[in-house]
């Protein structure tokens, strides 16, 4: 068996497998989908269970993988989500596990994905009220993720995180509310900012709400300071509340870049390697694995599938293109 780990040519390690599981989901944020939905993946080139498990079983067994993270489009709306999840805890070393999710039907399978391991969830929640978050989700289902949210924290899936991107004009002014929301019911709240990753390529570096005005919004109701422990390669920048011990944080891909710290790596439902969440190539893994090619075939594509690792997605530069796949069909 080849060991050796997921490096760069700029020296970063990935250790932090975020695994989408399907590209469809049950909401239509706007800042993510068109209202009409997108063309889902065919059936036939999602992977199906044992595929993926056998991928993350390479990348913990030989590629040096500590922490899994599924997401989608919904990781919820994939059938055999509670098995992928116990499966992927019984491999040795058992990686940790979490899960990105809207939280719609948690209240039916929180109790099973602790039960199979799951250690937590990050639920995305951008407002609490119910016309905001009709307007920006296009479904009126926020009574079922309040709900979702509730049953994570009684399954013990915490500390229950709690993502929202603030759009302008929407919900730029409820931050401060967001915050005593989740500071009350225990949630850790953070900020993302909204990265160019939608399907419409509606995001505009110039409307965009920044990590700036995210603190300032925060500030004029809390006392922030910075965090004491240190970042590491977490893309959150933590701070604490009226003196801690509760954080906020906040997320600021766009205009506080963290690629120097990168240890993540991305697969697709469709079993594309992704180096970032910006690449604009893809490694494929999928044909390989039903090409009958050996764990250490994949394990050594996989390993050149980092080489070209950019140093940062350069959001910022003039020549930026976003990615040609959407946010859904990479997984955040
Ligand atoms: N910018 C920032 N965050 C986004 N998310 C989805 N699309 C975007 C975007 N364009 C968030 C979701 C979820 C996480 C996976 O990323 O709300 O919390
Ligand atoms: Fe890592 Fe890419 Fe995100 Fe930078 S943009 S932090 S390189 S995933």
């Amino acid at each position: 068996m080849s060991t050796g780990a997921l490096v760069d040519t700029f020296g970063r390690t990935a250790t932090d497998l975020r695994v989408s599981l399907t590209d469809r989901c049950n909401l239509r944020c706007s800042y993510c989908m068109p209202a009409e939905g997108l063309d889902w993946l065919p059936t036939e080139q999602t992977l199906t269970d044992d595929e993926v498990i056998r991928l993350i079983r390479i990348g913990v067994e030989q590629l040096g993988i500590e922490e899994v993270r599924f997401t989608g489009g919904e990781p919820l709306v994939r059938r055999g989500l509670v098995d992928i999840v116990r499966r992927t805890k019984e491999l040795t070393p058992s990686p940790e596990t979490s899960l990105t999710t809207n939280a719609l039907g948690l209240t039916r399978t929180a109790a099973a994905l602790a039960e199979a391991g799951l250690d937590r969830v990050n639920v995305s929640l951008d407002t609490i009220r119910r016309e905001h978050f009709h307007e920006i989700t296009r479904r009126d289902r926020l009574d079922d993720v309040v709900s979702g949210l509730e049953a994570a924290q009684a399954a013990g899936l915490g500390p229950v995180k709690v993502n929202a991107v603030l759009l302008r004009g929407i919900n730029d002014d409820q931050g401060p509310e967001l915050l005593r929301w989740c500071l009350e019911r225990g949630y850790q709240l953070r900020f993302i900012e909204q990265m160019p990753l939608d399907a419409q390529h509606g995001w505009r570096r110039d409307t965009m709400i920044t990590a700036d005005e995210i603190l300032a919004s925060l500030e004029a109701e809390f006392e922030l300071t910075p965090a004491e422990e240190p970042r590491g390669s977490a893309p959150a920048e933590l701070f604490a509340v009226d003196g801690g011990p509760a954080t906020v944080g906040v997320i600021a891909s766009v205009t506080r870049p963290f690629c120097g710290d990168c240890d993540r790596v991305r697969l697709t439902a469709d079993g594309q390697v992704r180096n970032c969440l910006f690449a604009r190539e893809e490694s494929d893994l999928r044909v390989a694995l039903r090409g009958g090619a050996s764990d250490d075939e994949i394990a050594e594509r996989w390993r050149a599938a980092m080489i070209t690792k950019r140093p940062g997605h350069g959001i910022d530069d003039v020549s930026f293109l976003q990615p040609t796949r959407p946010m859904s069909a990479i997984g955040g």
